[in-house]
């Protein structure tokens, strides 16, 4: 095999890595189950896990991704003496969550892109709330309509991967991270000038414990880890491109900041907007589809608004999927022997055909049911709140356990006081935190 691609510096590994990070996850989700859970209180606690459980399973997988320049299934064999072994589980349950995440991923990306075109169009102009409501349940129940904007979604995330590390990911992320950043901080300056500006930095800033459940504890332990693209090996692979050199103490501070910090903005942003009319926090996840559209279109200067954030969000979204079908790719790529391009069109096609599950799964077959749930629902569940976890916890306890001191070490580049702090917070506490939400996952 010839000399593996690297991305061209730090700064491109970064973009690229936060590309990833900072999607759906951290502009629809954080919003709204911030909004939900009670504001302060969880945000308190979201960035005590970003930085105690995310951050050092961040470090891990971008260690063990650059240390053995391979696939994530090849990277454990390889650090456990180039054998199939137990430790091969990770890569291998990360490889099915990269192909069920994309397959509904890139449908909810194709709902972004059907709103952004609603906007360019003016569609929500003058409508209330409600009306947009509809226009949202009319999307769903529309098959071809959804299938339109899959196609698409799945198309420019294909397009983009296709040209490899350099001229595909490392191009399109340096160019929509920047603008992302552009957009947002234009929302930020209108959301400034709102009315409800003071009360949105209150209600997310100023904690108040009596709001905060057990389970909006558990749910901020789970989202550091989608927000952070953990447990499937996503990381690990762009890990894999880096080159050997890299320190990765700042690489993942400043990756795992970036993703805080544009979730943080988002939030302050999203709910200006709604304590502008004086509406409660917690609508849940119709907050940015149905929610945000309506108060915009009521909002002077609000269509053009609407514009600018279906497109930000748009391509948050665009730069976190092509980072999960890279975990195909380079997996297929190196395992098969096969070109890249091919396997891009190839991992690409299936994937998008078995989107189709979840898309029928709000039409066609609203009723049919696996476990209970619906494909969107079964395939969401099934890698968020499953093998994500379980995939984290044993990338943390390889790193702690079977690595050890001399590799957290190389990773604080000789300081032993940091590299005694990674070794724990992947031995013992990560681990811990992971092993509670699973468990609450399974008996609940
Ligand atoms: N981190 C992404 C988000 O917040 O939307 C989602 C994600 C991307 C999860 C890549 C997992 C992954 F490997």
């Amino acid at each position: 095999m010839g000399q593996r691609v690297h991305w061209s510096g730090r700064l491109a590994f970064i973009l690229a890595a936060a590309g990833s990070a900072i999607g759906l996850g951290n502009i629809w989700k954080f919003p709204y189950i911030a909004g939900v859970n009670g504001g302060g209180a969880f945000v308190l606690i979201y960035l005590l896990c970003i930085a105690c459980v995310g951050l050092p399973v961040l470090i891990s997988e971008i260690y063990i991704g650059q240390r053995t320049q391979s696939n994530a299934v090849k990277a454990f064999e390889k650090l456990s003496g180039d054998k199939k072994t137990f430790w091969s589980a990770p890569g291998y349950m990360g490889l099915i969550s990269a192909i069920l995440i994309l397959s509904f991923y890139s449908v909810v990306g194709g709902w972004v892109l059907d709103f952004f075109y609603q906007s360019v169009s003016f569609q929500f102009q003058g409508k209330s709330a409600a009306e947009i409501s509809d226009i949202l349940g009319g999307m769903l129940g529309d098959p071809v309509r959804m299938s339109i904007s899959h196609t698409l979604f799945m198309g420019l995330t294909v397009a983009m991967v296709y040209g490899g590390i350099k001229d595909g990911l490392e191009r399109w992320t340096k160019i929509l991270m920047p603008a992302l950043l552009v957009l947002l901080v234009a929302m930020l300056v209108k959301s400034v000038s709102l009315d409800g500006f003071s009360a949105a930095i209150s209600f997310l800033f100023s904690p108040d414990f009596s709001k905060l459940s057990p389970a909006g504890i558990l749910e901020a332990v789970g989202h550091s880890f989608f927000t952070l693209s953990l447990g499937m090996g996503a990381m690990l692979t762009y890990g894999s491109y880096l080159n050997e050199k890299e320190d990765l103490l700042k690489t993942g501070l400043m990756i795992a900041f970036l993703d805080t910090f544009i979730a943080l903005l988002a939030g302050v942003v999203i709910f200006s907007i709604v304590f502008s009319f004086d509406l409660e926090p917690a609508s849940g996840p119709g907050l940015m589809f149905a929610t945000l559209p309506g108060l915009l279109a009521q909002m002077p200067g609000g269509d053009y608004l609407s514009i600018i954030f279906f497109m930000l969000v748009l391509f948050a979204a665009l730069s976190s999927a092509v980072s999960i079908l890279e975990v195909a790719i380079t997996y297929f790529s190196e395992t098969l022997n096969k070109d890249r391009k091919k396997v891009t069109l190839g991992a690409g096609l299936v994937i998008y055909l078995m989107a189709y599950l979840p898309l029928f799964s709000f039409n066609y077959w609203k009723e049919v049911k696996v476990f209970g749930l619906n494909f969107f629902d079964l395939f969401d569940s099934t890698s968020s709140h499953y093998l994500l976890p379980i995939g984290g916890l044993m990338i943390s306890l390889f790193m702690g356990w079977r690595l050890g001191l001399d590799d957290s070490m190389r990773v604080t580049s000789g300081n032993k006081p940091l590299a005694l702090g990674l070794m724990w917070l992947t031995r013992v506490v990560a681990p811990i935190a992971i092993a509670v939400v699973i468990y609450q996952k399974v008996v609940a």
